[in-house]
């Protein structure tokens, strides 16, 4: 791995590797703690957006690894109209040792990454949430015990979470679903990567507008905000079209007995979950939270080839 930008550059071997690397980072820290693997490394974050999860757990996951984080808000770096992101991406790379990026357009975490000497990170962009995705697939590994023959469920817009659940699902050969309102579905382009990607693992996909056909039968069942960073503006007209697919305690009964019920947060709750479900027995909401953490130390780990 040179840089991490989205799931789908990944083989199925570097995924699997790569939870494989999370978990033993995991039990390490739960033992009582990390080797120093990234002593003398820094992280540079770069953030176009908010972020709670994203910020915290890299900054934390360098400390825990012997390494040092610095955090730089929107209006300190203001990629891309103070000066060019790739000049950007050229000076940081003299400075740091990874770089992570929180973007509004993916573009600009590709040019990055052209640009940057240093590996790059996508902590979020338009397109997708990949650091998210490995947590995700951490999570369920943990949950479910394997891949094969459990079925995924994303309700909701086909956005950046939801693209990333398809490429891992997909790769990890998890059969995935997805219910999305007309309108709001994942691009073309990214259910034709899915297609692929289920081919060569055997995973079975399936894009449909109808929530119940989605979570008939799933082993999890994962939603996201219907309206994300950046669609403010939509978030009234969205909040009338999707109720239809907000995970409660009545559209889960058609899923599993034992079914995990998952959310990337920020939860709108109300909206795209109740809290009985978000609070309830099914809900693995903060275990994911937490799993952001182990996941991204072995991204860091990988990328810096510290192990
Ligand atoms: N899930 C997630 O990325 O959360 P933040 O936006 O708080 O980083
Ligand atoms: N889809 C959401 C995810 C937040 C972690 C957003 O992009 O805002």
């Amino acid at each position: 791995m040179k840089h991490f930008l989205s799931l789908a550059d990944l083989t199925s071997e570097e995924l699997q590797g790569l939870l494989d690397l999370a978990l033993e980072l995991k039990a390490a820290w739960r033992a009582g703690g990390n080797a120093p693997l990234l002593q003398g490394k820094v992280l540079g974050e770069i953030f176009q957006k908010p972020s709670l999860r994203t910020r915290v757990s890299f900054d934390v996951s360098m400390l825990q690894l012997g390494g040092h984080a610095i955090y730089l808000s929107p209006n300190e770096i203001k990629l891309g109209q103070r000066e060019s992101v790739a000049d950007v991406a050229r000076v940081i790379s003299r400075y740091v040792n990874v770089i992570m990026a929180r973007v509004f357009s993916h573009t600009d975490i590709v040019e990055l990454a052209a640009h940057a000497t240093v590996p790059v990170i996508n902590g979020l962009s338009d397109y997708n949430h990949p650091c998210q995705g490995a947590a995700d697939f951490l999570t369920i590994l943990e949950h479910k015990g394997s891949f094969q023959g459990k079925k995924l469920t994303f309700l909701g817009d086909g956005n950046n979470v939801s693209t990333s659940l398809l490429f891992g699902a997909a790769k990890l050969g998890m059969d995935f679903a997805i219910g999305m309102p007309r309108g709001y579905e994942l691009h073309p382009a990214v259910w034709q990567l899915g297609e692929r990607f289920a081919a060569a693992s055997g995973a079975t996909i399936l894009a449909t507008n109808d929530p119940l056909e989605a979570i008939a039968g799933a082993d999890v069942v994962y939603t996201d905000a219907w309206a994300s960073m950046g669609q403010e503006a939509e978030a009234a007209k969205r909040r009338q079209i999707f109720p239809p697919y907000r995970i409660d305690s009545e559209i889960l009964a058609h899923a599993q007995e034992d079914v995990s019920v998952m959310h990337c947060l920020p939860a709108h709750r109300g909206e795209e979950i109740t809290d009985a479900v978000a609070d309830g027995p099914h809900s693995v909401l903060f275990d994911q939270a937490e799993n952001r953490l182990h996941a991204q130390k072995a991204i860091l780990v990988q990328l810096l080839g510290a192990k």
